[in-house]
Order: structure tokens, then C-alpha cells, then sequence
């Protein structure tokens, strides 16, 4: 549905797009994320035809969005960052207005207006002009906008920007259910919205798409290696010659003993046996006192830092070992 190609755009000296491809399908939600200035909305308004590229191709809905700009406006729904809203038009007015740029038939018109009255909780404020909003409620109507025309593809720059948890938590949803038949790309600086919501994530940085997968399969990219805290009342020896003996485990660091508690970082193979449950177990044969056990897994954070700090691999695990596990000693 959306087809990009080593896409590129340059605001005179700024390079703000650098030859950026991927491809996006019906059913698809995808997550766009990348610091400040990456490259996001020059993207989306290229891909909504607001903007010309300089190079590269992109087709949306099968149109080319440089030769059939008309058509691929009538399959798509956008959200700018900054919703180019008519402050003196009132709420319905404008939506009315909107139905009408979007071809919509007369006859549906009103059906159409009740739905993203209702989908986008504009019910309060219909009776208002744009201008006597406030900002949540401006980007509600810009996005009550988007999907007037019902199109298969939605592009929405940051569309839960300055909303309410409530109205996050229902945008959020609202995203999900329209991403199982239609496409949705979405930019966010939310990153649990992008855990909970997309069933892929674009990263972007410095213009160049760096990372394109699901969540899962990033995580797989950014490290092979999980991490358990575990901290044992038990004689520190006995733990650590224990340690030593379990399957699955690269490494592991001291960090603290406390009261009698003794602390571990454990470096965990993704793919390993379950150490958690082999630890619990360990410390019941023993007569040990399990004081915390958890399992800390790569998070959306940590990938993105991976791929924007320019310094990739600065979270890899294995940098704090102290005690690598000789596999000789396993057997
Ligand atoms: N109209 C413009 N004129 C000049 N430079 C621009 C213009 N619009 C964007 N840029 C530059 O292009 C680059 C990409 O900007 P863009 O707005 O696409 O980033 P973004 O990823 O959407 O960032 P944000 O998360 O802050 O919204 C930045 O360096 C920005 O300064
Ligand atoms: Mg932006």
C-alpha cells in the first residue's frame, strides 16, 4: 500500500531525508519514531504529497505521489504535526467542509460527520469555533479530519500529542482496531504507544531509516542477551560455585552484598533455558533465602538509544561482566 524507495530531501543545506526505503501493507501498524529532526513529518507530508521529494519514489494506495497527487489524497487520512485548522470556522462547520474537499456524497455526509463526531469525543464542543479550543481538543478535530473520508491508509504525525491519558488510551485503541483492515503509519515520541500498539516500528535518525522490524526482531538486533537481578541470602561461595554450574548463563557481576544478602547481575542467552526458574529451584535445594528474582528484557528505550546515539552498542550487557562463564567448567 505504501511503497517507498530511496527517498530524498534536502531543505537547502539540511539533509532531512537520505535515501530512505521500506514498504507498508493493509493491516499493518507501523510505528515511526526517531529524535527530534530526523526526518518524520518530511516523510509523511511527502507521502501525502505536501511536499516534493528531490529524489527516490514513493507510491501510496498504488499511486505515485508525484503523478497522481489527487488520487493518492483520496486513499489517505493525515494528521499533520501542526493541524493547519481554520481557528474561526466552527467544529461541525469545518468538518462539513472537510467532507466536502474529500468528495464525500452528499448523502453520506452526515453519517460521516456523527461517526468522527463520535469516534473522536467531539460531542462537547460541536456548538464551538476551532479557534475557542484547546489544544487536545484541536488535535481531535484534526484527526476527526483524517479519517472523514473513511480512506484505507491513515498517516498521523503525532496524533496523541497534548491529548489526555483517557483520550491517549482511546486513540490508541482507535489506532489498533482501524490498523486490522486499513494501514496505518503513525510518528510518536511515546514509545510504550509504539510497544502496545504497532505491529512494526520504523526508526529514523539523521534522515536515514535505521532500523525497520517488529518489536521483536529488534530486540534480537540490539542484544542476544537478557539480564536476571537476583539476590540470595546464602553463603556467597556456595551461590557463586552454583552459578557457575546453570545452563544458559554467559556471565555475572557481585554488585552488592547487603545484610547478608548477596546480589547478582546475571547475563542471560535470549534463546537459554528458563534461568529464573532454574535459580528458584537452586536456592530451595540450597536452604537459600530468595530475596528478589527478575528478569530484566530489552525494552523500546533501550532500542532506540541503540540505534540514534550514534555510538550503537552502548548498552550491550556483556561490557559489565566480570565473571565470564568458562563453558569447560559447565560439564
Ligand atoms: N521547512 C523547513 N525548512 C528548512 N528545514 C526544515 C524544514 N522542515 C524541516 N526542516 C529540517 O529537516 C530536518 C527534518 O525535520 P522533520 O520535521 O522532518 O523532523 P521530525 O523527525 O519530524 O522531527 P520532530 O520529532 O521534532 O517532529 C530537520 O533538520 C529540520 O530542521
Ligand atoms: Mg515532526
Amino acid at each position: 500500500m505504501i511503497e517507498v524507495k530511496e527517498l530524498t530531501k534536502s531543505y537547502g543545506p539540511t539533509l532531512a531525508v537520505n535515501q530512505v526505503s521500506f514498504d507498508a501493507h493493509a493491516g499493518e501498524v507501523v510505528g515511526f519514531i526517531g529524535p527530534n529532526g530526523a526526518g518524520k513529518t518530511t516523510t509523511m507530508r511527502i507521502l501525502t504529497c505536501y511536499l516534493t521529494a528531490d529524489a527516490g519514489s514513493a507510491t501510496v494506495a498504488g499511486y505515485d505521489v508525484l503523478e497522481h497527487a489527487i488520487d493518492v489524497r483520496k486513499n489517505v487520512g493525515y494528521l499533520p504535526e501542526s493541524a493547519p485548522l481554520y481557528l474561526d470556522m466552527g467544529v461541525v462547520e469545518y468538518l462539513k467542509f472537510m467532507a466536502e474537499v474529500r468528495e464525500i456524497p452528499k448523502s453520506q455526509r452526515k453519517e460521516r460527520l456523527r461517526t468522527v463526531v463520535e469516534i473522536c469525543g467531539l460531542e462537547g464542543v460541536i456548538q464551538k469555533d476551532i479557534g475557542e479550543l484547546s489544544k487536545g481538543f484541536r488535535q481531535r478535530v484534526g484527526l476527526a479530519q483524517s479519517l472523514i473520508h473513511d480512506p484505507p491508509i491513515l498517516i498521523l504525525d503525532e496524533p496523541t500529542s497534548g491529548l489526555d491519558p483517557s483520550q491517549t488510551i482511546e486513540i490508541r485503541n482507535l489506532i489498533k482496531e482501524i490498523g486490522k483492515e486499513k494501514l496505518v503509519l503513525f510518528s510518536t515520541h511515546i514509545l510504550p504507544e509504539v510497544a502496545a500498539t504497532c505491529t512494526r516500528i520504523l526508526i529514523i535518525n539523521r534522515g536515514e531509516l535505521v532500523a525497520n522490524g517488529t518489536l521483536e526482531e529488534l530486540i534480537g538486533q540490539v542484544r542476544s542477551e537478557d539480564k536476571v537481578h537476583v539476590a540470595i541470602r546464602g553463603a556467597e561461595e556456595a551461590i557463586t560455585t552454583k552459578l557457575k554450574e546453570l545452563d544458559s548463563i554467559v556471565g555475572f557481576t557481585h554488585v552488592k552484598t547487603d545484610d547478608g544478602v548477596v546480589n547478582y547481575e546475571i547475563t542471560v542467552a535470549r534463546e537459554g533455558k528458563n534461568v529464573t526458574e532454574a535459580l528458584f529451584n537452586a536456592a530451595v535445594q540450597n536452604g537459600w533465602g530468595l530475596a528478589e528474582l527478575r528478569q530484566e528484557s530489552v525494552d523500546l528505550e533501550h532500542i532506540f538509544l541503540h540505534f540514534t546515539s550514534g555510538q550503537n552498542g552502548n548498552i550491550s550487557p556483556s561490557s559489565e561482566l566480570t565473571t565470564e562463564v568458562d563453558s569447560t567448567e559447565e560439564e
